[in-house]
């Protein structure tokens, strides 16, 4: 898998955050090196398979609204990855995801046990460098760190007898995957020395794209092929981890007037998907249903409450490379 094109309207801009990415680049390469080999390989493995490192770009966009060239800037944008690349190892076992960013995920090369404490290797290593970067950034990446492990926990366990199970999906959402985003925005504009309400504007829009990101990527988990997205099609509809299309097909069904085919279709979800040809069967039959469409409008909705929280920066081509920086993410769920 390569590293796409930046998702940016502005040439200069993009040539420059090119250049900065590439230092991000380099430094990300040395955070992950250990003497023991295992370790070593294994903490390389996802770093070198590629991934489109959204969040140390946000970082690093977000710095270009006070002083981008601040060397703390590239120290947020690679603790950012790091912590990713982190959540990946532990999801993926999680998730029992064959495929990580084109390559068989850690846990199929070493087992869940490697896995598992690589993604707290690079949880330590991202530790170490955010101590450099001060008390205020500690606190703001344990904060995030909690609300990772928070959000899969409530994946996991799901909604409480009688809560909406879309709601409880959106704060699930919010946790494991915004509250990252919002803090790769928050660091960059942070350690660019912006002033407070711009940093508070970027938390807020973090908040919203990150769940429009989620979103967007549970309609690629089915509508998208493998190949383009390193990952392999319906990986939580076999795994039975919930993705707001089956929860919005569950809801559907539930309903005393539904259809007796999204009943069925429900039934074929709980059934067992362990085989390629099901699999296959039950992605064919989501991908084909009204909640896919409603998933991506969902997406739209909350990406367009992102553009909106920008509207009180300062206008030029940052904030007009986040707007296209938005777009790009839930079109590719389009
Ligand atoms: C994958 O994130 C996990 C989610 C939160 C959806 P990305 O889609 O940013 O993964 P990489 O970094 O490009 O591999
Ligand atoms: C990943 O969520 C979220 C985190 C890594 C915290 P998913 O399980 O939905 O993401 P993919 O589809 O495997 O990338
Ligand atoms: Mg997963
Ligand atoms: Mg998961």
């Amino acid at each position: 898998m390569t590293t796409p094109a930046l998702p940016l309207t502005d040439p200069a801009l993009s040539e420059l955050l090119t250049g900065r990415l590439a230092l991000v680049e380099e430094r990300l390469r040395d955070a992950v090196t250990h003497t023991d080999v295992l370790a070593d390989t294994a903490s390389r493995h996802l770093v070198n398979a590629g991934g489109k490192r959204l969040r140390p770009l946000l970082c690093l966009l977000a710095a270009q609204l006070g002083d981008g060239r601040r060397p703390e800037v590239v120290d947020a944008a690679v603790v950012v990855e790091l912590t990713h690349l982190a959540t990946l190892y532990h999801d993926d076992v999680m998730d029992s995801a064959p495929l990580r960013r084109g390559a068989p995920a850690a846990h199929e090369v070493w087992g869940n046990q490697v896995a598992i404490l690589t993604g707290d290797l690079l949880f330590a290593r991202a530790s170490g460098l955010v101590a450099g970067l001060g008390p205020e950034a500690v606190r703001i990446q344990a904060a995030t760190f909690e609300r990772l492990c928070l959000g899969q926990l409530h994946e996991t366990v799901g909604p409480a007898d009688g809560a909406d199970a879309v709601e409880h999906y959106l704060q699930v959402l919010a946790d494991k995957t915004a509250s990252l985003i919002a803090t790769s925005a928050r660091f960059g504009a942070m350690f660019a020395g912006c002033p407070a309400d711009v940093v508070d504007t970027l938390v807020q829009y973090g908040e919203k794209v990150g769940v429009a990101f989620q979103l967007a990527d549970d309609v690629i988990d089915l509508a998208v092929d493998g190949a383009a997205t390193g990952k392999t099609p319906g990986t939580d509809l076999r795994e039975k981890v919930p993705t707001m299309p089956a929860l919005l097909l569950r809801a559907r069904a539930a309903r005393p007037q539904a259809a007796q085919a999204d009943r069925d279709l429900v039934a074929l979800l709980d059934s067992d998907l362990s085989g390629d040809e099901a699999l296959a069967q039950a992605v064919a039959a989501l991908r084909a249903h009204p909640v896919l469409d409603e998933t991506r409008d969902l997406a739209g909705r909350w990406a367009r409450e992102a553009v909106t929280a920008l509207g009180t920066l300062p206008p030029g081509a940052v904030r007009d490379s986040f707007v296209s920086f938005t777009e790009a993410l839930v079109d590719r769920a389009a």
